[in-house]
């Protein structure tokens, strides 16, 4: 696995070539993304102040940090402004977005704890998203609102690009998560979600990992096949990220996707994504 800086766009095929090798990709500096984390941070401050308060808010009153929690995210989710600049934020890479599907734009924040499998996506164990989707040339798009450190960040698992984690792909079912997803909201905003968020490891993944570190306006592309998970040192400090998923259409995609090692799921959830340029369907 190798690590390629870049600050030069790569169209689709060229970055493909890396990634379904299983090279992570990490373009730095892409203007619409320091711009995007420019109004993140805003949007942040404006219901949590600065860190310091967010922290002694999560300590001292649990309740009311996850429903500041999912006032934050449905700003978030209204806000069409940080769709459209992450969408040119990805062109600013290279990519074609008339060829390309992704899903929703995701807004992560992973508090300094291990236990959290809440409602707004916290730190999350090792895992490939391909376990999720079933779609093999899929890829990952992530950056950090704020700096970062090897405590809370993502870790790679470059062993396991070719050999098989016992997983619970088998069982794993999106609709058993969407309806634990409803009971935990008709609780409360801060109710755990009573089912994992995706297929997980059920072996323990003993490799040491590859932590990346990147600075807030880079965006670091992988392969979806990949191993990866949250890193484990989580009294760094809270981590808040955006992070999207993709694939190109046939004409985009010609090359051989990463091989499938261990997912045993049936069907591919080409439902979850929609065309990044203007949101049409994907059809097959
Ligand atoms: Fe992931």
């Amino acid at each position: 696995m190798k690590i390629i800086r870049t600050s030069q766009p790569l169209n689709d095929r060229e970055r493909n070539a890396y990634l379904f090798k299983g090279d992570l990709i990490l373009f730095s500096r892409i203007p619409a993304m320091l711009e995007l984390q420019r109004e993140m941070d805003e949007l942040i401050r404006s219901h949590f102040g600065d860190q310091t308060s967010l922290s002694d808010r999560f300590q001292s009153d649990p309740q009311g940090f996850a429903a500041e929690m999912a006032l934050l995210q449905t700003s978030f989710y209204k806000a069409a402004r940080m769709r459209d600049l992450f969408k040119d934020a990805l062109a600013q890479s290279g990519m074609s977005i008339q060829h390309n599907y992704a899903d929703k734009l995701f807004l992560r924040c992973v508090p300094p704890t291990r236990d959290s499998n809440s409602q707004f996506r916290g730190s999350i164990g090792q895992h490939r998203d391909t376990w999720g989707s079933n779609i093999q040339h899929q890829i990952n798009w992530w950056s950090p609102i704020y700096p970062i450190s090897n405590g809370n960040t993502l870790t790679f698992y470059p062993h396991y690009w070719s050999t098989p984690v016992v997983n619970t792909t088998a069982d794993w079912s999106f609709e058993a998560f969407r309806k634990a997803r409803q009971q935990a909201q008709s609780i409360s905003a801060n109710a755990q979600i009573d089912y994992p968020y995706a297929p997980q490891a059920v072996e323990t993944v003993t490799d040491e990992g590859v932590n990346i570190l990147l600075d807030p306006g880079d965006l670091l592309c992988f392969s979806s096949a990949h191993l990866h998970g949250s890193s484990a040192e989580p009294r760094s400090g809270f981590r808040f990220n955006l992070e999207m998923r993709s694939f190109g259409d046939k004409d985009t995609d010609r090359d051989t996707p990463p091989e499938n090692v261990d997912n045993a799921q049936a069907n591919p959830h080409y439902h979850w994504f929609n065309r990044i340029s203007d949101g049409g369907k994907y059809l097959r």
